[in-house]
Parts: C-alpha cells; structure tokens; sequence
C-alpha cells in the first residue's frame, strides 16, 4: 500500500514500528508565533552576498512557568534566522562553531558542488569558522540548514539547530510574498521534555528516532497569528527527527499546495490534509474569505492544534494566482530504472543496499551531467517495517512513480526528500549537475545515525 492511501498501519509515531509517543495538546497559554528574522547580509555587491551564521549554545523559553531550557540555535537561542539566496547570485556564508563540540552547516536541497555542501565530512571544529560559497542557481523555494556531524547530527537538531533558506527571484509573483504578514514560514516539529522543562533527547531510548508529545512552531507551543489578507501563504517544514504529520485545518476545509520541496508544482493542488515525513516542505495557501473578522482557524497535526490564526481584516491581494504558475505541466513519463536501491530494517539494523555507512566508501559512482532514475524499494519485514523518507544531497528531482502508477498530483514538483512506504517501490529522476561527493540517505535522524546512509560520487 502506499503511504498516502489513508493507512496507519506503518506510520511511525502512531501504530506499528517505531516509537509510540501520542501527539497531545498543550495547555500551555497561547503566544504570539514567532517569525525568525530575516538574515540581513554584511555586504552585497552586482554578483554577492555575504552573511555570517553562528551555531551557538542558548537558553529558550518554553514554558510560561518555570526555567528555561537549555538549547541550540543559529544566531541565536534557538533555531535560526531566514536566509535569502537569490538565484543566479554567489552567496558566501561565514559558519562559526560556537559550539563545544563539532559540527557542520549543510544546506539541505541546494544544488551545490560536493565540497559545499556541509556534510559529515565538512567539520568544522569548536570555535573554528569556514565560508561556504553557494552559487545559487535553480528555482525559488522553501530550503532548510541544519548540521550533519555522524553521530551528533540527530542531538543537534533537537536541540535546536535548524533554520530557513529562500531561495528567491526577481520576477514578480502574483503570490503573497510579505515575508512575516501573508507569507510565513512554519517550522512544526515534537519534541519531548524532562519534568524540569529541558528539551529530552536520549538517542538510546529513540532508536527509531526521537518523537515528542509537544508539537512547537517556530520554536513556540500553541502560538497565534493575526491574519491581516484574504490569502495566507504558508512554508510548511517538517522538522522534526523522526515524525510524520498529517497536516489539516480545524474546520475541514481544503487549502491550496502549491510548492514542494524544491519550488512550485506545475499547477496548484487543493487538499483537505497533507503528509509531510521529515525534513519534507510544502507551501500552502489557506483562504479566509469565508471567515469573518475575528474568527480562528487552527491548523492542526495529526489533529492536534499548533498554530490559531485569527481573522484581522482582509486585505485583498492579486487575486489571480495562475501567472505565477506558467511552466507547463511536466510529464512524467517513466522508464526503465537505472539503479534499484534497497532500505531495510528499523532500529539499529537500518541499511541501504544491506550495508551500513562508511564514511570511506563511495557507494555510488555517477558521471557529472548524467540523468538517471532510481526505483527506491523499501523492503519490510514480516514485522512490517516503517516508512523512511529518503534524501539525496546536491540535487532536486522528480518523482516518476509510486508502485508503477504516477504520483499524487502535489508530488509533481521538484524533491529532494520522498517517503517510501514499507514495501513501496519509488522511482525517482534526477539530473547530476554538480560534481563531488553527496550523502544520500533516510532522514529519520536517528536511522541516518545508525547508518542508513550512503555516499554518492559525481565527477
Ligand atoms: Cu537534511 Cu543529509 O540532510
Ligand atoms: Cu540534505
Ligand atoms: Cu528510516
């Protein structure tokens, strides 16, 4: 069956393999979402900007009562600022470890040359800096930075180190794009927390990957956000480590997907709940014109509210939508696979093709430029199995088949990450624009860290 046909026999989070911590509501009171700042350059000329990111250590209030927790954070407590890349400019990125313990700054769904990418063997030392340079050169979307480090990549994000790359254009869109007022980004992820309010990870319990009772965006429990326009367009990350959320609003109405992972789909797409596995974006826009002022709305999890939108006024923007989606639909007529690769196991006998990562072994070798499809078997067990979204570094793709019939209209965008349900098959196509070495792997932190990962060569 496929992971998207309403199932819950192999969702982790809810019954089956994995972890089995419920989602609850919080009692916590509400507070304002938090909208991370928008990263302001130190310079920029014709071709370059040039910013400075610092992984930190930090101290974060959760909780109205009680003490604050210890955390991570990128110029800051927790989490990370909004990072603008324009297309078609060089972005050079100073990366500071601020840190007491190594770490790296990988910029999940760019399409960048191997030695920029921030993986595991990119370290950068305690109190050590490097610049990274990011030519920037594909479509505009919802991207997201976060470390890599083998063994501490899992921790690390839980804690809180994770923020938001834009990559953005100049053309005009008749899209919301007020960053913070009809264009917010979301960043949902659960956590758990110890009795005295600090973020609980311990890797040992969560082989199959840490899940929390508490969901947080942006940082924040039960959070408020006014509404001011008639359309609010909303970037949807799943940060979290290891769950699954089936995203839907508390009135059952349907909301409007319109980018995925790497940018716009073909044509928007209306639903009425969406799953994203972690480290998945989507973009939706949510109508209020049906509402009146002073009405809320939640946008929930797994049907746990996170996020209440209240109704302030309603502007009315550029109504019409559709010059912004102007590329013809792409047909995604399949082929003959190129490469099969295998996912298996759960816990700490995760594998990919039967082995585990080693970070002295090229798994796969690809000539620079080529195009390939891959058909991604995730292989269950008698036991059943669990879903892994599977990613690829460096580059975006499409998504040809789920268990040889096309995809769901919203996963006719650019991908870089795609859930393979237990026994699915997924073909997937690729370009290999840049060269160098890449991870590919599922991104479960936790599987990952256990060495479900694999190194993919270009040259
Ligand atoms: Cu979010 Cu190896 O990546
Ligand atoms: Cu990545
Ligand atoms: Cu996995």
């Amino acid at each position: 069956g496929g992971w998207n046909d309403g199932g819950m026999m192999h969702d982790n989070g809810s019954m089956g393999r994995g972890n089995t911590v419920d989602l609850v509501a919080s009692n916590e009171p509400t507070q304002p979402l938090p909208i991370p700042k928008r990263l302001q350059p130190d310079r920029v000329t014709d071709e370059a900007l040039y910013y400075t990111v610092r992984a930190e250590r930090g101290e974060h209030r959760f909780f109205n009562q009680g003490v604050s927790s210890e955390t991570l954070g990128y110029n800051g407590s927790l989490l990370g600022p909004m990072i603008e890349l324009p297309t078609g400019k060089t972005v050079y990125i100073d990366t500071i470890n601020q840190l007491d313990e190594p770490t790296s700054f990988h910029w999940h769904g760019l399409v960048i040359p191997g030695e920029e990418d921030g993986g595991p063997h990119q370290l950068i030392a305690p109190g050590e800096q490097k610049r990274a340079r990011l030519d920037i050169d594909q479509q505009p979307g919802t991207l997201w930075f976060h470390p890599h480090p083998m063994g501490a990549t899992a921790e690390q994000v839980y804690l809180g180190l994770a923020g938001l790359l834009y990559v953005t254009d100049d053309m005009s869109s008749s899209l919301p794009n007020e960053y913070g007022v009809d264009d917010i980004p979301l960043i949902v992820q659960d956590r758990l927390f110890t009795d005295d309010g600090q973020l609980d990870y311990n890797r040992q319990m969560n082989i199959d990957g840490t899940i929390g009772d508490t969901l947080i965006a942006n940082g924040a429990i039960n959070t408020t956000f006014d509404v001011t326009t008639k359309t609010l367009r909303v970037r949807l990350v799943n940060g979290s480590n290891a769950r699954n959320l089936d995203f839907s609003l508390s009135n059952g109405a349907s909301f409007t997907q319109i980018a995925t992972d790497g940018g716009l789909i073909d044509q928007p797409v209306s639903l009425e709940t969406l799953k994203l596995t972690p480290s998945e974006r989507a973009e939706i826009l949510i109508d209020f014109s049906d509402l009146s002022l002073g009405d809320e709305l939640a946008l929930e999890a797994d049907g746990i509210s996170f996020t209440t939108f209240t109704v302030r006024s309603k502007i009315v923007q550029n109504r019409d939508w559709t010059d912004a989606f102007r590329e013809a639909p792409v047909a995604n007529e399949s082929s003959e696979a190129d490469r099969r690769l295998t996912l298996f196991g759960v816990s700490h006998m995760v594998t990919i093709d039967g082995k585990q990562f080693d970070p002295d072994r090229i798994d796969i070798n690809v000539q620079q430029g080529t195009t390939e499809v891959w058909e991604i078997y995730n292989r269950d067990d008698m036991m059943g199995g669990m879903t892994h979204p599977f990613h690829i570094h460096g580059v975006q793709f499409r998504i040809l088949e789920r268990d040889g019939k096309p995809p769901p209209d919203n996963e006719h965008g650019w991908k870089d990450t795609v859930a393979v349900a237990p026994g699915e098959r997924v073909k997937i196509k690729m370009t290999f624009r840049e060269s160098g070495t890449f991870m590919y792997h599922c991104h479960i932190l936790e599987h990952e860290e256990n060495g479900m990962m694999g190194q993919l060569n270009v040259k």
